[in-house]
């Protein structure tokens, strides 16, 4: 597959040609007719059958005998389910079918057959979500395959030239970089927790760093963890094979004149993610069935360390800070245990209900220390909090909860741009009351009723400085992405991704931070 995707301003002859077709089309786009005089009308000929199918992700190849060698045909489905996502998926299924056909060098030009329903998509958004979908289809997780497939691996060699009209130029390469960071989160989400443990995050996020002038990574080791008081990251990490971290990436983009929705203020836009490399439950140990999988409860985390390759890679005018605590939560004789009472980074105590709950005592400190230090303007964080929030909005959008209605505005466009769906939950005062504690200020399981409800509540307590006492005042947004990080099947995510790792969240947050 693709490892390298590059837009080339050369008009060489290239392998194929893309087009883009609704469902049904009857007459070819007027901007595809110099394409069908070029290749003996083997368009217009194409469309004469009934055979031809234009849905979704539908690529049907011609090989015409004049002009370029190839035609691809790419579905967009019906023009009344049209929405920036039937692009993406479209760009994916053509990725894949170009790399099977051997092309090297492709030439796209959607918009002629996208036409009336571009108007949802400026000529920007086009050519990204193009560029999204062709990043996403040339995702290929062959890092472990083995002797028994005699596996050839990606190399670096196989690349991707794409030649694309004028106008698609900006859009395409903003498209090719969200893609990038987005292909970064799946990577580091599928990567099994034998490798992916946080030592192995926090190399990562230095070698991301590294490649990435401007964007700068440190390290809150589990010493100094301890000075800062984090007793949450500390006991989820204790018994885990590498010792808990929080990884910090700073993006230091000019300060926006205004500010915009999102309440204002000057300090930067901060991203949180939960990455907790695996999840056995701990001593509150999960049944086997429910264990496999847990690989993906970093999927958070890995979002957030992909927006901010996603956001250095495009060079967003924005200060961002992505702030990932990381920890493995296993068993051993050290290992946390429920009744244990932890006093977290802001003073608050927590009594351990459960040690399967614990992406909200990582979060916690991650949340109370940063808006401390950071002083953000905004805050988001993606966490695979809990599997209530699966069983209420199953696998189509994720869930979450907002103290600002003007950042709900913002992540709100973010998701219908972006095509990562969101759907608001409520977060009351009630919410709050509801997770306290007898014997220390709050619990971190308090029963069943509202799980995805009472996780955000948990989190209410560690968001800026007001927080252990009041709702806080800081707009801050909790989006649990338990349903979303990894596709059940190839039409999850609007049959963008395919079946497996998703990067839920990089797609997002990028337009969310641009916006807030
Ligand atoms: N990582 C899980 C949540 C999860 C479940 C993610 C399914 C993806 C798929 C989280 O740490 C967890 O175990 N949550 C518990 C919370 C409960 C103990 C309060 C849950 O949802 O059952
Ligand atoms: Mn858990
Ligand atoms: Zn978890």
């Amino acid at each position: 597959m693709y490892r390298k995707m590059t837009l080339v301003r050369s008009t060489a002859r290239p392998d194929a040609v893309a087009v883009f077709l609704p469902d049904p089309t009857t007459d070819l786009p007027a901007g595809y007719r110099e394409l069908d005089a070029a290749t003996g009308s083997a368009l217009t000929a194409a469309l004469a059958r009934q055979e031809l199918s234009l849905d979704r992700g539908a690529i049907t190849t011609l090989y015409p005998t004049t002009g370029p060698g190839r035609v691809m045909i790419c579905g967009l489905g019906k023009p009344e389910r049209f929405e920036p996502n039937a692009v993406r998926a479209a760009g994916s299924r053509l990725a894949r079918a170009a790399h099977a056909a051997g092309v090297k060098r492709l030439r796209v030009d959607p918009a002629p057959g996208v036409g009336e329903q571009a108007k949802q998509l400026a000529t920007d958004g086009l050519g990204q979500a193009l560029a999204e979908g062709l990043m996403a289809g040339a995702f290929n997780f062959d890092r472990f395959k083995g002797a028994a497939v005699g596996s050839k691996k990606d190399d670096a060699g196989d690349a991707l030239a794409l030649q694309a009209p004028a106008e698609l130029t900006d859009g395409l390469e903003r498209g090719l970089a969200v893609g990038h960071g987005q292909r970064t989160a799946r990577e580091l989400a599928a990567t099994p927790p034998n490798v992916a443990n946080p030592r192995y995050l926090v190399q990562q996020c230095r070698r991301l760093a590294r490649e990435h002038a401007g964007l700068t990574c440190t390290i809150i080791d589990a010493a100094k963890a301890k000075e800062l008081g984090m007793g949450g990251l500390l006991a989820v990490g204790r018994a885990g094979s590498t010792p808990p971290a929080v990884i910090v990436l700073t993006w230091k983009g000019g300060q926006r004149a205004g500010g915009g929705g999102g309440g204002g203020g000057g300090g930067p836009v901060m991203l949180v993610g939960k990455a907790v490399t695996f999840d056995t439950g701990g001593y509150s140990i999960k049944p086997g069935a429910s264990m496999a999988g847990m690989k993906y409860d970093k999927c958070g985390g890995a979002a957030v360390i992909g927006a901010m390759e996603a956001i250095a890679r495009t060079k967003l005018a924005t200060h961002v800070v992505g702030v990932v605590p990381t920890a493995e939560n296993l068993i051993d004789h050290t290992a946390f245990r429920p009744d244990d009472i932890l006093t977290l980074a802001n003073g608050v105590t927590v009594e351990v209900g459960n040690t399967d709950a614990e992406g909200r005592l990582i979060l916690a400190d991650a949340l109370a220390w940063g808006t401390k230090r950071y002083k953000p303007r905004a805050v988001i964080d993606l966490a695979t909090l809990t599997g209530g929030v699966v069983v209420a909005l199953g696998r189509f959008c994720a869930g979450y909860m907002a103290t600002d209605d003007a950042l709900a505005a913002a992540l709100e466009q973010a998701a219908t741009s972006s095509g990562e769906k969101l759907w608001r939950l409520p977060l009351w005062d009630e919410h709050r009351e509801q997770v306290r504690g007898s014997h220390a200020d709050i619990l971190n399981a308090a029963g069943r009723d509202g799980h995805p409800l009472q996780g955000g509540a948990f989190l209410s307590y560690f968001v800026g400085e007001d927080a252990p006492q009041r709702m806080p005042t800081l707009p801050w947004a909790h989006i649990d992405i338990a349903g979303m990080a990894k596709a059940e099947s190839d039409g999850d995510g609007g049959g963008v991704y395919g079946k497996g790792p998703t990067g839920y969240g990089v797609r997002l947050l990028v337009e969310a931070v641009g916006r807030v």
